[in-house]
């Protein structure tokens, strides 16, 4: 078990273990209810068994199942929510978990943010794109124009990871947990003391059962690094958002048909690209290309940049990216050199 104690402006610990040992530990007599939010795959596997583990600690379990995927972070489901929780007779002293991967996390750590003008929760995550997800305390619905639109900064009380999940989930949710990770492999030269960058390829090339537990702490310390730095993105929590601006585009051109951290591991190539750093570009390539991370199905250029251009980190028009190089930058690059960025990447997917 590791416990990383994040500095916020509610500090809270994040667990990673194999079991759930963090139930009993926990002081649960503060809270009036337990509001478990989840979705239907993680509800079908693993309900039954934490709803029994929660109701040993706690006599008031309410329990909402939304169907899976990033269609139900929208404001029909929150509405939907509000009024599951309202008809239970959840109240202010209600603590609400987030129970699944980081669609749930990003949907109930929302919900916890306005209802009845805010609410403590725990996030419980059941997937490896989740440690990135679930620290941090963004959270959001999405909007039918952007992703991510309707948004705020919600700190969770706890984080409480039990890795023996992860063991169920498809292949594809792997390799898309393992972007965001190679993300935080990526930016660790920056902003820990050594870089976990190599020993994470040699432990995926190796093809050895990974040791969850410690490969997720490690990517959790670079991220508490940055939130704690930068809680509000002021600043350097941008840097998260490597790979993000053409990983975004391109979840949106293909209608979120690749997986966000499959669509990040491309952006990241991309961002190589840009960068001037062709060796990292390319040794990531060929990892993606050795394990199956789904390839794009190539549009016209202009698809990709006019998504660019709504992009987050924009400015004056501008499309801005992270480029990693001897320090990182957000730089804005010109739609010249996009679009021969662009047809170098379709020229490396046709070779
Ligand atoms: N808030 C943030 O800082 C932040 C950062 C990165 C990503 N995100 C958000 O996270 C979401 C993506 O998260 P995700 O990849 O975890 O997706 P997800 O929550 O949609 O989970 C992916 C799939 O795996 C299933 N699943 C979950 N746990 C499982 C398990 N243990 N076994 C089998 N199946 C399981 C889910 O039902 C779903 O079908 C996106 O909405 C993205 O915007 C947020």
């Amino acid at each position: 078990m590791v416990t990383i104690p994040i500095e916020a402006t509610t500090p809270y610990d994040v667990v990673v273990d194999d079991q759930d040992r963090w139930i009993e530990m926990k002081e649960w007599s503060s809270y009036s209810m337990l509001w478990v939010v989840t979705d239907e795959h993680v509800d079908s596997l693993y309900g039954e068994t934490f709803r029994s583990k929660l109701t040993r600690v706690h006599p008031h379990v309410v329990w909402s199942v939304v169907e899976p995927g990033d269609a139900s972070k929208s404001l029909s489901s929150l509405e939907h929510l509000v009024t599951e929780g309202l008809g239970h007779g959840c109240d202010r002293h209600t603590l609400l978990v987030a129970f699944g991967g980081g669609m749930i996390g990003d949907l109930a750590g929302f919900l916890a943010s306005v209802y009845m003008r805010g609410i403590s929760y725990i996030q419980v995550p059941t997937t490896i794109l989740a440690h990135d997800s679930a620290v941090g305390g963004k959270v959001a619905v999405n909007h039918p124009l952007a992703k991510n639109a309707i948004g705020s900064f919600h700190q969770p009380s706890g984080v409480y990871y039990n890795v023996s999940r992860l063991d169920t989930l498809p292949v594809q949710e792997v390799r898309s947990g393992l972007g965001e990770l190679l993300k935080h492999a990526y930016l660790s030269r920056y902003v820990l003391e050594s870089s976990f960058e190599d020993d994470l390829f040699l432990a995926l090339n190796k093809g050895e059962e990974m040791d969850w537990v410690s490969w997720l702490a490690r990517g959790i310390r670079v991220k508490q690094a940055i939130v704690e730095t930068d809680e509000r993105e002021q600043g350097i929590r941008a840097w998260l958002n490597f790979g993000h601006t053409f990983g975004h585009a391109l979840e949106s051109v293909e209608s979120y048909r690749i997986p966000h951290g499959e669509a990040v591991l491309h952006g990241m190539v991309f961002a190589f690209l840009l960068s001037g750093d062709e060796e990292r570009a390319e040794r990531l390539f060929d990892w993606m290309r050795l394990n199956d991370v789904t390839p794009i199905d190539w549009k016209p250029s202009a698809h990709y940049i006019e998504r660019m251009m709504v992009d987050k980190k924009n400015r004056h028009g501008s499309i801005r990216f992270v480029l990693l190089r001897e320090s990182i930058s957000v730089e804005s690059v010109s739609t010249e050199q996009i679009y021969s960025t662009l047809e170098k990447m379709k020229g490396w997917w046709g070779r």
